[in-house]
This record gives C-alpha cells, structure tokens and sequence, in this order.
C-alpha cells in the first residue's frame, strides 16, 4: 500500500518545521512541504531531509488546491501579521474541501474579543485565526482544530530570558510574576503531537475523543515568570533576576500580555491534553525546555 501523504504549510518555519521533522524521522508517511520560494535555504534543507518541496502560497487558493491534491492529511498554519491571514486560513480550508482531505490540522488561537467579553478587541492574530476556525466548522471540513500557546522556543529570541556574562540569567517576561501561563514548546512537542493525532485518525473511539476535545491545546505546561527564575537556578546554580513587566513595543502584543495576565488563555484546559498524553506523546516540562535551550552549557 502506498504511504499516506502529509502535505503542510509553513513548512519552513517552526511549527511546520517540527511537524515536518517528526513525519521525517517516523518514517511512515509521504511529506509535502509549502514554500513561496523554492530556493531560500530553509526549502532547500528540506529538499536534502527527501521531503517533496512545492511552490504554493496561501494568498492563492488555486495554489493550495494542486498543492494538496492527494493528500491524507494537512498541517494549516498561518504566518503572524498578515493582515490577509483571516483569508489565508479560509483558503487552506477550501483547498482541502475541494481536494476532500479526510483530515486538516489546524493551528489556532482563540476568540480573544468574545473570551474577554468584548474587553480585549485589538488582538487580530488571535481573532483572526477563531474566524477560520468557524469556518472549518460551517463548511464540515473534518478537522482538529489545536491551541498553541506561547511559543517557548521565543524565548531567548525576544530576550524574556536572558543570560549575562557573570552566568547569572534575567527572566523578563511581559507579565505579572507569580500568573500561570501555557506554553508550547514548539520544537520538543508539537511534532509528535501531530504525528500521534494523525496515526490515530482511522480509530474511531480516538477520532470520536479528538473531534470532542476540540479545541485541543497542544501545550507543554504552565509556568509562572517566578517559577521560571526558580527553575533556572536550580539548574544552573546561580542568581536569577526576576525583571519588572514592561511593554513588548507592539499594542497588539501588550494587549495579548495583559489577556494572559488576567488568566483568560486557557483557564480550564487541562495541559497537556490528556488524550495526547495517552496516545504517548511525552510532553516536555520548563526544566526540559531550559535545560535543553537555556542553559545547555551546564552541566
Ligand atoms: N510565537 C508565539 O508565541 C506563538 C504562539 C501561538 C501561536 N503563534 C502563531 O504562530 C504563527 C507563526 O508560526 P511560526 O512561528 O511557525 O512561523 P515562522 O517560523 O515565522 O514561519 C512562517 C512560515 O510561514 C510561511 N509563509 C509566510 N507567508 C506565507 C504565505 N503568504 N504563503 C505561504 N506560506 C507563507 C513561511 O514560508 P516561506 O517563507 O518559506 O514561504 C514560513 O514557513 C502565527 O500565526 C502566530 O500567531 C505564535
């Protein structure tokens, strides 16, 4: 029997990238990669992994269309800051009816203006993706719709932890010290996460507990900014500075943080999914994030 083909989006980037290196390294599937630009060094890294590269971009659903045809399943992600992202989302979604994939994994936020109850209105990455997500579910696209959280692996990158010469570490992250908040660690967890929730499709007890789970938040845990700092020095053995929240430049981001800080991401969801954690996608915790990425030079 030929091998079922996975054809996802943003393949270049982190979400798509560790979906694709999990595919890769399991072994049991064909993968397809989208790119706008066959020749970046990202697609070509993906080309050399044996993974078929293909030109397509979301603003073009007839691109979408030939990209997904023969495909099994689709990784949809959609990239930050686009203001055409609402329609970018909605045309994976009718690339997918057309080509009938029997399932569309779908990476979104959500509906921060109505969880808020009209509080916060200006955070258009999250309500945009909420948007596609009825779509999804308007047009009876068989899906799985996921919840992300922020991404750990942004850490050291937007320097809400950093390391000082003295080897002692700051954590600076956006909000109030002691709020829990989710995180995905991106690059240890998501892959395997998508690779389980697509192993086990044809199940239907599984299917029928995945499609009822939805949204299902694929996080890695929840952590404060102290905990954090705590966790930090008892890795490295040294100080940890706990930084004052201070804005991140950008009013949609600081309107995210201040979401976050008054506990409106996931209040109740059970993190990670216990239907994951069955299926045996062994979530990483903090200490495993800072000890593989944070701090790997110490012992
Ligand atoms: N950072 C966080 O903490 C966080 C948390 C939750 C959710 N998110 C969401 O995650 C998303 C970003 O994901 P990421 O960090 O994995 O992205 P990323 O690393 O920035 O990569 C962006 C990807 O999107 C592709 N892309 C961009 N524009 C495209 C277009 N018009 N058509 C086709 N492909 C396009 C790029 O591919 P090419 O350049 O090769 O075409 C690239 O692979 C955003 O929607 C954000 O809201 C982020």
């Amino acid at each position: 029997m030929s091998q079922k083909l996975v054809v996802v989006t943003g393949a270049t980037g982190l979400q798509g990238g560790a979906v694709i290196r999990a595919l890769v390294a399991n072994g049991a599937y064909r993968t397809r990669a989208i790119t706008r630009q066959l020749t970046s060094p990202a697609a070509k890294q993906l080309v050399e992994q044996g993974v078929d590269v293909v030109q397509a971009t979301l603003d073009d659903k007839d691109s979408l269309i030939k990209a997904f045809e023969g495909a099994y399943a689709v990784y949809g992600c959609t990239p930050f800051g686009d203001a055409t992202e609402e329609q970018q989302g909605k045309n994976i979604v009718d690339a997918c009816k057309v080509n009938q994939v029997p399932l569309l994994l779908w990476s979104a936020l959500p509906d921060a203006a109505k969880t808020s109850g009209g509080k916060y209105t200006n955070i258009t990455h999250y309500d945009r993706k909420a948007r596609v997500t009825e779509y999804i579910n308007d047009n009876h696209q068989p899906a799985v719709t996921i919840y992300l959280s922020n991404f750990s692996d942004n850490l050291l990158q937007y320097y809400w932890i950093r390391r000082s010469e003295d080897g002692s570490y700051t954590v600076a992250i956006p909000l109030s010290p002691d709020v829990s908040v989710a995180y995905t660690w991106v690059d240890g967890d998501l892959g395997e996460a998508i690779l389980a929730i697509i192993k086990n499709w044809e199940i239907p007890e599984i299917r029928a507990e995945l499609q009822g789970n939805q949204p299902l938040h694929v996080c890695s845990y929840r952590i404060t900014a102290s905990q954090m700092a705590d966790s930090i020095s008892k890795i490295t053995g040294k100080p940890t500075h706990l930084e004052a929240s201070r804005s991140t430049g950008s009013g949609e981001l600081d309107e995210m943080l201040q979401y976050q800080d008054d506990g409106l991401l996931y209040p109740d969801a059970e993190i990670p999914p216990p239907i994951l954690t069955k299926l045996g996608v062994a979530f990483h915790t903090f200490e495993d994030f800072a000890r593989a990425v944070v701090t790997p030079s110490v012992d």
